[in-house]
């Protein structure tokens, strides 16, 4: 032992650096106003237009190829309501996301986060719209804010973390985490997006990505926080490679098949349409995440049924 003692973790330094990163106050204002029962597109497209960095944005979104529309799209008023106030609210928080990735500064381990994220989040997205669990542009919106917490802590360079992530995880193990910071990022992440406005359905769904047992408030919430423990582990299938594919299968038999009514024979054609929808989000989303060739592959794996399932 050297005696040099790592520097502790202080979750109120995090939530300092986390505030460096906080929204535009018209992103703010858009989340807000897309909460209500009560405010209509026009309302909406006036705070939009208050930033013109988002308002662009939500232009180029209701014109990108992705949402199919024969005639152009050409003001703010439109694309609120082309898109609906929920693909808004997605652009809005994207802007934090965005200033999160311009300042990764090229490191691999962000990289690799990104890389986990997005995956994570087209899965989530994909599953919902499979399984009618949830609207799935939340559930996107949702599982590319449960794991924010991360890069923010890569910043704070703290040794055990960087041992925990090693150089192409891009996502900590809760457990592990909690030994080494007394905190996880799922909770860590919720106290951010319950403070930034986030509904409490959402709030309560990232708090327990992990453990999806513990949410029990709101009620609605439950079934979300198990859709992205699943996606979590989707990506988890496809980062690791043939070893992944065999572990989420016995997974899906354990644990999700009555939960999301997820069968493991589902696994292998889902993973092949994952795979495309990951290209598409990540040209979208300028996220620039590199899609190998062997996740095709992989998805196409013929696993053997898990045992566990068996009766
Ligand atoms: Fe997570």
């Amino acid at each position: 032992m050297n005696g040099t003692v790592p520097p502790p973790f202080d979750p109120r330094c995090f939530h300092r650096r986390i505030e460096v990163y906080a929204l535009p106050p018209a992103a703010a204002e858009v989340i807000r106003l897309t909460q209500s029962s009560e405010v209509d597109a026009d309302d909406v497209a006036a705070a939009v237009e208050k930033d013109p960095g988002l308002a662009l944005r939500l232009v180029q979104m209701s014109n990108c190829s992705l949402f199919a529309r024969l005639e152009q799209i050409c003001s703010v008023g439109e694309a609120v309501r082309f898109l609906g106030f929920r693909a808004v609210r997605l652009a809005a928080v994207s802007l934090l996301l965005k200033a999160l990735r311009d300042d990764d500064n090229g490191d691999p381990r962000q990289e690799a986060y990104w890389r986990h994220a997005l995956t994570v989040s087209v899965a989530a997205r994909h599953l919902s719209r499979a399984k009618r669990v949830w609207h799935p542009d939340e559930a996107f919106l949702a599982a590319l804010l449960m794991d924010i917490a991360v890069p923010v802590i890569l910043k704070m360079d703290l040794p055990c973390y960087e041992r925990m992530l090693g150089p192409d995880r891009g996502h900590p193990d809760p457990l592990e985490e909690g030994d080494c910071l007394g905190a996880h990022h799922g909770d860590l992440a919720a106290d951010c997006l319950e403070k930034w406005g986030i509904p409490d359905h959402v709030v309560a769904a990232v708090r327990g990505h992990h453990f999806p047992e513990t949410v029990v408030t709101p009620p609605e919430a439950r079934p979300f926080a198990v859709l992205l423990e699943m996606a979590h582990g989707l990506a988890d299938c496809l980062c690791r490679g043939e070893e992944g594919v065999s572990d989420m299968a016995a997974r899906v038999g354990r644990f999700w098949c009555g939960e999301l009514g997820f069968l493991p024979e589902e696994l292998g054609p889902f993973l092949d349409h994952l795979t495309e929808e990951v290209a598409a989000a990540s040209a979208v989303f300028e996220l620039d995440v590199d899609v190998s060739p062997d996740w095709a592959a992989l998805a196409a794996h013929d696993f053997p049924p898990p045992s566990v399932a068996s009766t």
